[in-house]
């Protein structure tokens, strides 16, 4: 075992529930409740391309806890309920309906190449997109007559899903906005949470660098997984730089378990 790594021992006895390309679920304390664990892990075009980010995960657990406390308090409904440890985070077991909700306000990715409009260009409004979630057919975009017609969800889901959307929307681009970043597009993942007998649809999985394009508002430089998606480098640079704009790190401290400081002779 390397002595220099932080201590951090993950608790081997617990139940995995899922281990997907970025996170492990785990059986959480109590029923009804699960620990979501942040790995350091980068997948892109359905993980034909993959490596290791050392501090990726700390830095995710951070900001995705910072933004979903915030949706919190402003009574946008999440699965999350507190930050455990660097890496860790208690949510709500909620039922993922299997869609990625991509929101955008300007052309990029897989739009901009998919109808020809120059990156960067600022949509004539916001657009909802709906991907089906499944890794082998590598995430296909449906539209919302797939997704009624094969009971992935039904009408009044999708009406709650696109309102919550927007409110998501809203927020962030103000947020971001706020600290300087330009908030391109970004996906979310939400989830059936039942409460006796009644069930809401609540934000889920994570909202962080991994799941959004942030651009900075003057340079248009990406501060976001893109700089992996196209070898850009300095991943961990720009999610510790909007992790200290959302005032999240302080300006001297590093996200720990980061790993060794290269220095530069
Ligand atoms: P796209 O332009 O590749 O369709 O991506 C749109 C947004 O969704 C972008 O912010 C990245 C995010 N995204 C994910 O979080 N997971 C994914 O699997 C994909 C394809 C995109
Ligand atoms: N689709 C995800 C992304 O590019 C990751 C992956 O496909 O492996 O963001």
């Amino acid at each position: 075992m390397d002595i220099n790594k932080p201590r951090y021992t993950p608790m081997s006895r617990r139940r995995r529930i899922y281990e997907g390309k970025a996170k492990i679920l785990y059986e959480g304390p109590e029923p009804g409740t699960l620990i979501q664990h942040f790995k350091d892990d980068a997948t892109a075009f359905n993980s034909k391309k993959h490596d290791v980010i050392e501090g990726k995960g700390v830095l995710n657990n951070r900001i995705s806890e910072y933004i979903f406390q915030r949706l919190n308090d402003i009574g946008v409904p999440t699965h999350f309920m507190r930050r455990l440890n660097m890496r860790e985070q208690l949510i709500r077991e909620v039922e993922i309906i299997p869609l990625e909700v991509v929101v955008r306000n300007v052309a990029a990715g897989s739009l901009a190449t998919r109808l020809g409009i120059e990156e960067g260009t600022q949509l004539p409004r916001s657009i909802i997109e709906f991907n089906y979630k499944n890794d082998q057919l590598g995430h296909p975009m449906v539209s919302e007559e797939h997704i009624t017609a094969f009971g992935w969800a039904t009408p009044q889901e999708i009406d709650d899903i696109m309102a919550l959307a927007i409110r998501v929307n809203d927020f962030l681009s103000g947020l971001f906005l706020g600290v300087g970043i330009r908030l391109v597009d970004f996906k979310m993942e939400c989830g059936r949470l039942w409460e006796n007998d009644l069930m809401r649809i609540v934000v889920a999985d994570e909202i962080s660098p991994d799941s959004c394009r942030l651009w900075d508002i003057k340079s248009n430089d990406k501060l976001d997984k893109d700089r992996f998606r196209r070898d850009m480098g300095g991943l961990v640079e720009a999610y510790t730089d909007v992790a200290r704009r959302l005032g999240i790190l302080s300006e001297n401290e590093r996200p720990q378990g980061a790993g060794p400081v290269l220095v530069k002779s």
